[in-house]
């Protein structure tokens, strides 16, 4: 990171993604600020700079980015655009402040794939990328966390949908954090190289597995569902086009869980 100070605001750090890399910064001695909505709760790791703010904000996040060297930004809400009015106040609070280096966690295939979700990330990275401040995008395939948490859900009911004939190649969480504190710790790069995880499965074997690991026996029906946004996932625009990059399976994350019903 150059001259600028060795401090890391990680957005979201509460989150799935956020507190993976959290836990990584500070064991290797780096000091992180942490941005979440929610209060400080009490097994918060001490060393960690809890700051309760919204990525909307713009006078908490020029507070919040007031010093620091680096972002991770891992905020994110899928239930609306606020992803990209946080990026907005985001860039506006880095000029205003010590131009930090910005890492930001985006989803392969979001310029492909026509889901609002994804098209509200494809804008952030653009706002990222044409802001003039030292970004890195970092992309990467579905989290295995992801299909473990997909099926806890769905598996309130006895008939569990997965649409038919989509393969994907999840990674695990803790393999993209890392990837994200390597990054966070090197020059700017623009966007990098996608990632994804070592094996692609069916949608539906995914989920007999995690239904499998929680003990749950359920009736998985693959749905012949059509339209573009699905016909986008069976082309394969969600996974990578080069090395895959994360070497944890999904059996091994299975594995690596309690998961219980
Ligand atoms: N999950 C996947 O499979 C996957 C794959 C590729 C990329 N990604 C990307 O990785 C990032 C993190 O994903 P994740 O799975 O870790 O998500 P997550 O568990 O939902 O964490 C996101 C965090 O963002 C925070 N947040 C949401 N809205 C906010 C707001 N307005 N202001 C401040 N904080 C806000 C929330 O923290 P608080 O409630 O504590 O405020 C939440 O914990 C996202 O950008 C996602 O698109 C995810």
């Amino acid at each position: 990171m150059g001259n600028r100070s060795d401090e890391v605001l990680v957005t979201g750090g509460r989150g799935t993604l956020g507190r993976l890399v959290v836990r990584r910064l500070t064991a290797a001695g780096v000091p992180v600020r942490l941005v979440s909505r929610r209060p400080r709760p009490a097994d918060a790791p001490p060393p960690v700079t809890w700051i309760t703010g919204d990525q909307t904000d713009p006078v908490g996040m020029r507070a919040a980015l007031d010093g620091v060297g680096a972002v991770v930004h891992c905020a994110s809400s899928v239930r609306s655009k606020a992803d990209l009015v946080g990026a907005r106040v985001l860039v506006d609070a880095g000029a205003a402040t010590g131009r930090p280096h910005v890492v930001y966690i985006s989803i392969v295939g979001v310029d492909r794939i026509p889901l609002g979700y994804y098209r509200v990330k494809h804008q952030v990275e653009a706002v990222l990328q044409e802001s003039g401040l030292p970004v890195t995008i970092q992309r990467a395939t579905q989290f295995h966390e992801l299909f473990l948490e997909a099926t806890r859900m769905l598996s309130r009911s006895p008939l569990v949908p997965v649409p038919a004939g989509v393969w994907f190649q999840p990674i695990a969480a803790d393999e993209v954090a890392a990837r994200l504190v390597a990054l966070v710790s090197g020059e700017p790069r623009g966007r990098m190289p996608d990632i994804g995880g070592p094996d692609v499965h069916r949608g539906e074997d995914l989920v007999r597995a995690c239904l499998h690991r929680l003990g749950k026996r359920r009736l998985v029906v693959p749905i012949p569902a059509w339209g573009r946004t699905v016909s986008a996932y069976r082309a394969g625009y969600h996974r990578t086009r080069g090395p895959a990059h994360g070497r944890t399976t999904f059996t091994e994350f299975l594995h690596s869980t309690g998961a219980a019903a």
